[in-house]
C-alpha cells in the first residue's frame, strides 16, 4: 500500500495544529484575551457553547504530546503561537513567561529530533486591537510585525523557518464577511481590507524575519475551481470565484498585484485599502515556501441571487466527510498542477501545511486512512510530474476545538477525551507512523 505514496527522498512527513485548538490555560503565565475567547462567550455562536478555555490542555500536557510526535517519526511539527502570549494586548513589551512556554516546546520538539514549524498568527488575534479594527485597521498590520520580531529574537537561534500567516481567505470571510467565526462580523464585500492589511502583515513580518536570516513561508487554503458546466455563466462564475478564494492571496504574493475583482464592483486598490509600495512589499521576493492547506474541490455556477457573481453548485457522487465535505483526493493533484500553470517560475517549493478529515469514526478511523492514503497518492502523481513538494503536515495530530463546531468535528490521528484529557492513538495514527517509516527507509 505504501508504495503508491513514494514521495521524494527528504521529504518531510509533519503534523499541523494551532494555539486556540488545542492549548487551552487562556488565564496562566499572563495570557491576554484573544477575539476566539470574545467570540465563543456570545450565545450561539459555536455550537454546545463550546470553547477553547481548556481544549487538549496542551499547555500543560505538552510533553505527551511532543512524545505522540516522536513516536510517529515525525521530521516536522507545525503549531502556532498565541499572540496573545507572547504580546497579552497586541502591543508592547514581550511577555517572558508567554516565549518561555514556546522556548520549552520547541526544545523539547529539538530534543525529539523534530523540527518545530511554526505560525504566528492562526486566527487568535488580540481583542485588543479588534477593539481599534482588527485587520480593517492598518495598523494591525504594524503590531504584527513586531510581534513577529519579538517572537524571532528569542526563539530564531533554533528555529530556522516561519510561517506567518494562517488561511488569510477563511479568515478574512468567516471572521469579517460571513460572521462564523471572531470577531464576527458580516461585512459582506466591505470585509476586503482584512485582506490586505492581512498580507501587508506578512510583507511586513517577512522583512523582520528575513533580516534575521530566517525562512518565511505562509499558508493558504486553496481549492480548484471547477464550472458546473460549459455553460459561459458558469464559466465566468468559476473565474470569479477562484479570484476571490485562490488568486487574492496568490497573485499579490506572487506576481505583485491583485486579480481583476470587477465582477465584485470592486477596484484593484480593494476599497481604498492599498498604498503605494504595499505590493512591492507584499510581493518582495524570497519567499521560501507557499503552505498549501488543501481539503476540497469547490464547485462553482452562475449567480442565483444578485449580491455576489457565483454560487456554490455541489459536487455529487463522492464520499463525504463528517463535516459533509467532498473527498476528491485528485483535486490535489489538480490544485497543484494549477499553480504551477499559472505562477511558473515564481512559484516557491511548496509544503502541504494542512490535509485531512474528520470523521466520528472512534478508532478504526478507516474512513481517515483512505482519505490520507488517497491524498498523499495523489500528491506522489504532482512531485513524479516535477512539482517541488517538500513535505506534507496531516491536519491534526490531536482531536481539537473546531472553531465554530466546537468539538464536534474530529480531525485527530489521535483521539482525545476531553473529559479525562486522555490521548488514545487511532488507527490512522499506526497507519502514518508506519508509512513514514517505509517511506524513510527507502530513501
Ligand atoms: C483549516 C484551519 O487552518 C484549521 O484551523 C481547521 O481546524 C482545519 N482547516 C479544519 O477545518
Amino acid at each position: 500500500m505504501t508504495d503508491r505514496h513514494d514521495l521524494p527522498a527528504g521529504f518531510r512527513w509533519g503534523v499541523s495544529t494551532a494555539a486556540y485548538q488545542i492549548e487551552g490555560a487562556v488565564d496562566e503565565d499572563g495570557r491576554g484575551r484573544s477575539i476566539w475567547d470574545t467570540f465563543c462567550e456570545r450565545p450561539g455562536a459555536v455550537k454546545n457553547g463550546d470553547s477553547g478555555r481548556v481544549a487538549c490542555d496542551h499547555y500543560h500536557r505538552w510533553p505527551e504530546d511532543v512524545a505522540l510526535m516522536r513516536e510517529l517519526g515525525l521530521d516536522t511539527y507545525r503549531f502556532s503561537l498565541a499572540w496573545t502570549r507572547v504580546q497579552p494586548t497586541g502591543r508592547g513589551p514581550a511577555n517572558p513567561a508567554g516565549l518561555d512556554f514556546y522556548e520549552r516546546l520547541v526544545d523539547g520538539l529539538l530534543e525529539a529530533g523534530i523540527t518545530p514549524l511554526p505560525t504566528l498568527f492562526h486566527w487568535d488575534l488580540p481583542q485588543a486591537l479588534e477593539g481599534e479594527g482588527g485587520w480593517l485597521h492598518r495598523d494591525t498590520a504594524h503590531r504584527f510585525a513586531e510581534y513577529a520580531a519579538l517572537a524571532a529574537d528569542r526563539l530564531g537561534d533554533r528555529v530556522p523557518a516561519w510561517i506567518t500567516l494562517n488561511e488569510p481567505f477563511v479568515h478574512m470571510v468567516y471572521g469579517y464577511a460571513l460572521g462564523i467565526h471572531a470577531p464576527g462580523r458580516t461585512l459582506m464585500l466591505d470585509a476586503l481590507p482584512a485582506a490586505h492589511h492581512q498580507l501587508l502583515a506578512h510583507g511586513l513580518a517577512a522583512a523582520e524575519l528575513r533580516g534575521r536570516g530566517l525562512d518565511v513561508l505562509i499558508a493558504n487554503n486553496l481549492t480548484p475551481v471547477r464550472p458546473a458546466s460549459d455553460a459561459p455563466e458558469d464559466r465566468a462564475a468559476t473565474e470569479a470565484y477562484d479570484a476571490l478564494h485562490n488568486r487574492l492571496f496568490t497573485d499579490p504574493l506572487l506576481l505583485g498585484r491583485y486579480p481583476d475583482l470587477s465582477a465584485y464592483g470592486v477596484g484593484p486598490d480593494l476599497h481604498g485599502a492599498v498604498r503605494d509600495g504595499d505590493l512591492d512589499l507584499i510581493s518582495a521576493p524570497g519567499l521560501d515556501g507557499l503552505g498549501v492547506n488543501y481539503y476540497n474541490p469547490t464547485r462553482i455556477a452562475a449567480p442565483t441571487d444578485p449580491g455576489l457573481p457565483f454560487a456554490e453548485a455541489p459536487i455529487e457522487g463522492v464520499p463525504r466527510t463528517h463535516f459533509g465535505w467532498p473527498v476528491v483526493p485528485e483535486g490535489l493533484y489538480e490544485l497543484l498542477l494549477t499553480l504551477r500553470g499559472r505562477y511558473s517560475d515564481a512559484l516557491p517549493p511548496i509544503t502541504v501545511t494542512e490535509n485531512g478529515c474528520s470523521t466520528d469514526a472512534a478508532l478504526d478511523d478507516t474512513p481517515r486512512i483512505d482519505y490520507l492514503a488517497g491524498h498523499l497518492d495523489a500528491l506522489a502523481r504532482a512531485t513524479a510530474d516535477g512539482i517541488d513538494v517538500r513535505g506534507y503536515c496531516t491536519w491534526s495530530l490531536l482531536d481539537n476545538f473546531e472553531w465554530g463546531e466546537g468539538y464536534g468535528e474530529r480531525f485527530g490521528l489521535v483521539h482525545v477525551d476531553f473529559a479525562s484529557q486522555q490521548r488514545t492513538p487511532k488507527a490512522s495514527y499506526a497507519w502514518y507512523r508506519d508509512l513514514i517509516a517505509a517511506q524513510r527507509a527507502k530513501s
